[in-house]
């Protein structure tokens, strides 16, 4: 039954993607995802550089593109014409490497013809970047191996994807140790009824399959990662009659989150942490999600965590990392948060924030994703 309903979702994901839409303007939508914080300017160069016809196919609803990139293996899951993967195989380099995965051909076409013409470019003498043409959920069938990825991204796809744990499973597998998913998804309010998961367009608007937000801890702390890490977020408002009758009361926020694959256990210390300020364009200071940000010289005290993703991840060499002494209350297993303070719900970041984006405009043929306007 599952495997039928799976597939069932496959086909009508890749029509919506390789047939209806032909480019960001066939949607009909007004969303428009801005990041809240500006977008430092090596990442809008990267992005400038990006040829049209991939640009012109970007469905994406965040902006996935870390900091510290430089020699890194990345993996985009759901990578469609590959505009993300464009952008980061110039920042990785030559020595590092991108892969794109994705399930519907025509958009794994667009991405590949376009290989020649970035490293071209970047002036990069072997190509950086692979596209391949497959399921998110069976990494290891396409060939990807375990312990493989420093980081993986992924923009507004695994709200399309009907078993989430198994595509997170799969992340788990092939990161490294210390490495971070980093993706942007469109989250739920509240667990969705059947009848707005079965609505075929809320589905491929990227809502009806949106992840109940408070399921992703869940599901990160099931499969072993740590706690997700908050970075951005946006409401986002149905503004089409038909679909917000079956919405009800639910809404809806595209959020992007950074999950780590650390030790199982981190000390139950504080720590004082000092960031050397060391990493391109963010030298005065890296804003590492909406909790924490670290000015160059400028100790701050963090709970076991934060100091053990730091140091475990490739952000080690640019941090003094030094316990305080001072005990936790609780075990510092890698699963609870470490102050009541700590924001990590991305309805109430957005309300903060003042985020706010329309979606679904009257054409109920609309689709989620559209960031045209913005980055
Ligand atoms: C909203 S688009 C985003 C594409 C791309 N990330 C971007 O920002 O332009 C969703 C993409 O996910 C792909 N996709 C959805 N489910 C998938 C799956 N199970 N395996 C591989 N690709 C999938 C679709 O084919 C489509 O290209």
């Amino acid at each position: 039954m599952a495997a039928l309903r799976d597939a069932k979702i496959h086909k009508d994901v890749q029509d919506y993607y390789g047939q209806v839409l032909k480019k960001s303007e066939d949607l009909q939508t007004n969303a428009c995802v801005t990041p809240a914080r500006p977008v430092p300017k090596y990442i809008r160069e990267a992005l400038q550089n990006v040829h049209e016809e991939v640009t012109l196919r970007y469905y994406g609803c965040g902006l996935v593109i870390p900091e510290h990139l430089k020699n890194c293996w990345i993996l985009d899951l759901g990578s469609g014409s590959g505009r993300d993967c464009y952008a980061v195989s110039q920042l990785v380099g030559e020595m590092g490497h991108v892969t794109g995965i994705d399930m519907t051909e025509s958009q794994v076409e667009v991405a590949k013809k376009y290989i020649g013409y970035h490293m071209n470019k970047y002036g990069f003498q072997i190509p950086n970047v692979t596209f391949i043409h497959g399921y998110i959920e069976k990494l290891g069938e396409a060939g990807i191996k375990s312990d493989s990825y420093d980081i993986v991204i992924s923009n507004c796809v695994v709200n399309l994807v009907p078993d989430k744990q198994q595509v997170l499973q799969e992340v788990y597998r092939v990161l490294k140790h210390g490495g971070e998913l980093y993706f942007s998804d469109i989250y739920a309010s509240l667990e969705l009824p059947e009848e707005t998961r079965k609505h075929k367009i809320l589905w491929g608007e990227c809502l009806g399959g949106a992840l109940y937000w408070k399921d992703l801890a869940i599901l990160a702390q099931k499969i072993g990662f740590c706690p997700p890490r908050l970075v951005d977020a946006h409401v986002i408002t149905v503004q089409n009659k038909e679909l917000e009758s079956v919405i009800g009361d639910c809404r809806f926020v595209s959020a992007t989150f950074r999950l780590f694959k650390l030790p199982k256990t981190v000390p139950a210390k504080r720590y004082q942490v000092i960031y050397n300020g060391g990493i391109t364009g963010h030298e005065e200071e890296l804003v590492f999600d909406t909790n924490f940000t670290f000015k160059e010289g400028e100790s701050v005290e963090v709970g076991g965590e934060t100091a053990a993703i730091l140091e475990n991840s490739r952000f080690a060499q640019h941090f003094l990392i030094t316990p305080v002494g001072e005990k936790l209350p609780t075990p510092g297993e890698c699963t609870v948060s470490e102050s009541k303070d700590i924001i990590t719900d991305p309805f109430k970041l957005a309300e903060k924030l003042g985020n706010w984006t329309s979606r679904c405009s009257s054409n109920a043929a609309s689709s989620c994703c559209s960031t045209k306007k913005s980055c």
